[in-house]
């Protein structure tokens, strides 16, 4: 992949998103869009007619996704003191919106691909929510250096020598493997300026055979068409997550099952497996 590669095509299915976390109570009404809205009608008879034929729809997949990864995001910042937050790939969600009222000492900077980030920013702009500490700013995660790379974004905003959380949600699987391990390694590399920081992101684990798993995969490969992108599965199990992060340089790897937290937090249940997975990466 080169850097002057256009991921812009996937950003429409940041607005289906974003009406999902509208939908479950999770966004306020200005970051819903009239396109997220439309998406979420026409999606709605194959949700249904999947939590009803296979206990599993996308929908059920997407919010405990968020769940999680709000409840690991706030654990880092009650237990471990961490006040520095990039979001990345942002989309329309609404985490740092909600972060910043709970936590008005952290700083936030939530980035997207240029189109994306300017909707976002007009949308909280308008809603009277940036200021010094909540920030939206352009990040292309295939950009190694200029203003959308990674490193200069993290330079320009965040305090070195303090952890810093950084966030992908619902951005990798769009991407081949040998697509984003370059991108995870440079996030490694920053351990050395940012000890203690951590990363979040999800993957998904193909189920492994009959209809259910046929299912999921002719669901991935309609997605890659429309979004004109490579749908993939990355990883079989937790091992391979943690033996690939290894490689590339993180301190540490954690994996967690939307299943595990059942007890403790509102999530959607699955009837059959969780195909989504947190992986908590330490860096430095
Ligand atoms: C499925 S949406 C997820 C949005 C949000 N994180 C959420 O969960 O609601 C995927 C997002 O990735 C963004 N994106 C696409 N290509 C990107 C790239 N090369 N670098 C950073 N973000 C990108 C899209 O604009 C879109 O907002």
């Amino acid at each position: 992949m080169t850097d002057s590669r256009d991921t812009a095509s996937i950003s429409f299915t940041g607005l289906y998103t974003g009406e999902v976390w509208y939908r479950n109570g999770l966004s306020p009404r200005f970051l819903s869009t009239r396109s997220g809205a439309g998406l979420y009608h026409a999606m709605t008879p194959f949700e249904s007619a999947s939590r009803w034929l296979g206990g599993n729809n996308l929908r059920v997949v997407l919010v405990q996704r968020h769940l999680l990864m709000d409840h690991l995001l706030e654990q880092l910042i009650r237990e471990a003191g961490v006040s520095q937050v990039l979001e990345i790939a942002s989309g329309m969600s609404p985490r740092g919106y909600r972060f910043r009222k709970r936590f008005p000492q952290v700083t936030y900077v939530e980035t997207d691909i240029p189109g994306m980030a300017q909707r976002k920013r007009r949308e909280l702009e308008a809603a009277g929510c940036l200021g010094d500490r909540h920030r939206v700013l352009p990040l292309d995660v295939f950009h190694s250096d200029g203003e959308r790379a990674l490193e200069t974004v993290v330079s320009n905003n965040f305090r070195e020598g303090e952890p810093l959380v950084i966030i992908t949600e619902g951005l990798t699987s769009y991407f081949t493997l040998a697509d984003m391990e370059p991108f995870w390694q440079r996030l490694a590399a920053l351990g050395d300026r940012f000890p203690g920081s951590r990363y979040l992101m999800e993957t998904y684990y193909l189920p492994e055979s009959g209809v259910f798993s046929a299912t999921v995969q002719r669901l991935a490969l309609l997605l890659g068409r429309l979004s004109d992108s490579t749908v993939s599965f990355h990883f079989r199990n937790d091992e391979e997550i943690r033996s690939c992060f290894g490689r590339l340089g993180f301190s540490g790897t954690r994996v967690h099952d939307p299943a595990d937290y059942y007890e403790l937090l509102p999530v959607p249940r699955s009837r059959r497996q969780t195909l989504v997975r947190i992986v908590e990466g330490a860096i430095g």
